[in-house]
Parts: structure tokens; sequence; C-alpha cells
């Protein structure tokens, strides 16, 4: 019987396209046709919370109503034989939704909201919306749970840490265009096999093997290649 791997699965929103969710710099993606700094900024929020609350209401509803796709359930698979820890971009729950349990999102995630104190309570929402005037218990507006640009990213050093103790890294479904999420990529030790999957790639980071196509054909044959060899 051969030894686990410690797989680690980096994602961004190409792998929930399938699912019927958009993506953010393709052609139709989100950040085509809405302005990032007006709905996914602090500068925004302060603004106007309440078009910020309703774009993300509407993503909410939308992921809420999408199903995992055979990309996700690929990876969540993979967990019957080896280690693996997804370090998602993502804020839909498509991956724990497939199955993977041991989720890290960098980016927050839409099925919670926060207090806007410095103790930032968290509150379960799932697919439900949050309007103005909603509260959480230390008496503050609840807004989304999102990482905005200008944000600091919490969670960034556990995804460190796993990157780094990997020996096969999946990247796939992101242009590798925003920061800090996208250096994960590349502190994956020299040894460690990597792989990238996108429809397009800006740039193919260096030592990785580029398999360009749709994450519902390309992730479950390299999880069957990993998987057993
Ligand atoms: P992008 O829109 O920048 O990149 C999507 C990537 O997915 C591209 O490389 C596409 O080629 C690829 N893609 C699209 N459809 C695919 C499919 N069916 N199969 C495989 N690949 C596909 O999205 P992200 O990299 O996720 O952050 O964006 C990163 C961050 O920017 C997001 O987390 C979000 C955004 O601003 C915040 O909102 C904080």
């Amino acid at each position: 019987m051969s030894a686990r791997k410690s797989i680690v699965v980096l994602s961004g929103s190409g792998v929930s396209a399938e699912s019927g969710l958009p993506t953010f710099r393709d052609a139709n993606g989100l950040w085509r046709n809405h302005d990032w700094r007006e709905l996914a900024s602090p500068e925004g929020w302060r603004k106007h919370p309440e078009l910020v609350l309703e774009f993300y209401n509407e993503r909410r509803a939308a992921a809420w109503k999408a199903e995992p796709n055979g990309a996700h359930r690929a990876i969540a698979a993979l967990e019957e034989m080896h280690n693996v820890v997804v370090v998602t971009q993502n804020v839909d729950a498509l991956h724990e939704r497939a199955g993977s349990t041991r989720v890290v999102h960098l980016h927050g995630e839409l099925a919670y909201a926060r207090g806007t104190s410095a103790k930032r309570h968290r509150v379960r929402l799932d697919g439900n919306p949050i309007a103005l005037g909603d509260l959480c218990p230390d008496g503050t507006q609840l807004r989304p749970d999102i990482v905005w640009f200008g944000e600091p990213v919490p969670k960034l050093e556990e995804g460190m840490q796993h990157v780094m103790a990997a020996s096969h890294l999946l990247v796939v479904g992101t242009s590798l265009l925003v920061y800090p999420a996208a250096s994960l990529a590349e502190l994956a030790p020299e040894a460690c096999e990597k792989m990238v999957v996108a429809l397009e790639l800006e740039r193919v980071p260096e030592g990785f093997t580029f398999r360009q196509g749709k994450a519902t054909e390309q992730v479950p044959e390299i999880a069957r290649k990993w998987a057993s060899g």
C-alpha cells in the first residue's frame, strides 16, 4: 500500500464556473460588469452599504442554489486515500458541500456575516440575506464575512503552512493575479509535484505542469493519477 500523500489544492473561481457561478476576470466575469472599488472595498462599504449588501446577497443566494461539480467531487474523494487540504480563494461552500473536510477560505465565506467591531463576531447565514439594521450580538451592523481589497488576509499564514508542507499541489481555476493569495503557488517545496488547471493563464508559475482545459475534465484525471500513483 502506498503512503498517504500530502495534497494541497489551491482553488479559485474557475473551479465553480461549471456549477454556474461567475469568475471575476474572464469575459462576463464579475469585475468586468461591476466596479470592485464600489463593492469589494472598505471605502465602498462606507459609501453605500446597501449596494454592497445587495451585491453579496445576490451572490450568496446564487451560491446557495449552485451544486458542486465533478471537480469539487474529485478533490473531496481524494481524502479517502490521502491527506488533502483545500486552500481556496472562493467564498462559496461548494468544496465543503462536495465532501471536503479541510477547507481554508482565504477570502472569507458568503455563508457567514460578521459584526463591524474589532470583536468580529460571526453569524451563520447559509443562504439568507443581510439587511441594513441587522445587528450582531455586540450591537454592530452585520457585513459579509468577506475579505475585501485592502483588508488583511487572516488565513494567509495557515494557507502558507499547508503549501510549504505539500508533496502534491494542484492549482485550479485561478488567474493567479490577486496577491497575496497568488504568492502561495510559489511556496511549494521543489520536490512537490505541481499542476495547474485553467482555461487560460497569463503566466504558468515556475515548476508547474499546465493542463489547459475545464476543471471538470482535468481535475478528475489528475485525481485519478494521484489516487493511484
Ligand atoms: P479570475 O476570474 O481572476 O480567474 C479565473 C480563472 O479560472 C482563469 O484562469 C480562467 O481561465 C479559469 N477558468 C474559468 N473557467 C474555468 C473552468 N471551467 N475550468 C477551469 N478553469 C477555469 O478569478 P480568481 O483567480 O478566482 O477576491 O480571482 C481571485 C480573486 O479575485 C477572488 O477570490 C476575488 C477576486 O477579486 C475577492 O473578492 C477578495
